[in-house]
């Protein structure tokens, strides 16, 4: 009894034991690499190199100097809601009500309310996969069932209606989560695709998550957005990509309307409110579109000099680039084990990228994925080192 005591006072519920991020290992192993002398190209890590705007960055100076920061509002500070409905008229030609938008704490704190205010302990929700691990391993820490279903290039790497109502007639579905552009897959869904999606999934009473974090990083065709679409979907999005502000923690939701007290009352028990700096930033990162129009347009350039250059090197099969800053690459040829060979390339050619088994616990074995959000030199660079690496290989 004593031990049965003892030993609950040491364990973590059973729910928390959700897996690391593989990623990170590589960043540790490239950390050592560079503290050892060698120059590494980092593509591991799925995050802009660019700084917020200016405009964010001074907004947040001007707050700092008058001192005072305090809690806002728990939907957020109602400047940073009514700019973000005007993005939606400005960018999507919809009139949205203000009054429909949550201020998170990234997208990641939209996940956690968006899927308690959505689903019951034990419900399944489907996800594409590969995918972004944090989707499975929240919904699992919260009791609900990821439940993953294959993409491949007849579906365009993502979720259909007929692939969800054949999981769905097996055992019901209570949700499902859609991103476009995706991650790590850097692949898109047409509008009428998305559009199909969510109206067969609708009419079976399942709530559709729309992922857009990497909307305005879309270079194949425009980004479509779930709001468009449904009243009734959920809208995540973030500052953290487009407009480069990953650490300062800040994005947003669009609900539909008899959701927003529901996610106002998790928010304020789970968090109050939304960081205060953060949120006057983002406001003004609005005002700063010009300058992330220019990081864009080194993405783009980017994703050129590796589509072009990676097939001479010898890459030659990778999904559709679409959109985000992914790059996401089939190694079959060459490799049975992506986090050996992802080591092996760190090593021998300097390159660090993201194993695949990071993103799909069933074929990520074969595949990397490169995020191309660095310098356009750093591309030139890594697509030489990876021809040189493999020609050595043989
Ligand atoms: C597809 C996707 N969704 C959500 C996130 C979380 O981003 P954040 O919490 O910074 O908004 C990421 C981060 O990499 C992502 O790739």
């Amino acid at each position: 009894m004593m031990l049965d005591a003892a030993k609950r006072l040491l364990t973590p519920s059973r729910r928390s034991d959700v897996p690391p991020f593989i990623v990170m290992d590589v960043m540790a192993a490239a950390a050592k690499r560079e503290a050892e002398g060698a120059h590494v190209i980092h593509m591991e890590v799925g995050q802009p190199a660019a700084p917020a705007p200016q405009t964010a960055i001074r907004a947040a100076q001007a707050v700092l100097a008058a001192g005072r920061i305090s809690y806002t509002e728990t939907l957020g500070i109602p400047p940073l809601r009514a700019a973000i409905a005007r993005h939606y008229a400005d960018t999507y030609d919809l009139a949205l009500d203000p009054g429909r938008v949550v201020v998170t704490t990234g997208s990641s704190g939209g996940f956690i309310l968006a899927f308690l205010s959505l689903f019951e302990a034990g419900d399944r929700v489907a996800l594409a996969n590969p995918g972004y691990p944090p989707y499975r391993h929240i919904l699992s820490a919260l009791g609900c069932q990821p439940v993953l279903i294959g993409t491949s290039t007849e579906t365009r790497w993502a979720l259909t209606g007929k692939a969800l109502i054949a999981e769905h007639r097996k055992k019901p579905l209570q949700g499902a989560v859609v991103a476009s552009p995706a991650n790590p897959t850097g692949t898109m869904m047409e509008a009428d695709a998305l559009a199909r999606l969510i109206a067969v999934a609708e009419a079976e009473g399942i709530r559709v998550i729309s992922d857009e974090i990497y909307h305005g990083l879309d270079y194949a065709f425009p980004a479509e957005t779930a709001a468009n679409l449904s009243e009734r979907a959920v809208i995540i999005n973030s500052f953290s990509k487009y407009f480069c502000m990953t650490g300062w923690r800040v994005g947003w939701m669009v609900v539909p309307e008899n959701l927003v007290r529901t996610v106002e009352r998790l928010q304020g028990n789970l968090a109050i409110s939304v960081p205060t700096l953060a949120q006057v930033a983002a406001q003004a990162a609005f005002d700063g579109k010009a300058e992330m129009e220019e990081v864009k347009h080194g993405y783009e350039q980017n994703r050129r000099i590796l589509t072009e250059g990676l097939p001479k090197a010898g890459l030659d099969q990778f999904l559709p680039v679409d959109g985000a800053f992914y790059l996401y690459a089939n190694i079959a040829r060459f490799s049975d084990d992506s986090l050996d060979f992802a080591k092996r390339m760190l090593n021998e050619a300097g390159v660090a990228a993201t194993p695949g088994i990071d993103f799909d616990p069933i074929d990520g074995r074969h595949f990397l994925r490169f995020c191309y959000a660095g310098s356009a030199e750093e591309m030139h660079e890594a697509v030489e080192r990876i021809g040189n690496w493999l020609k050595q290989r043989g």
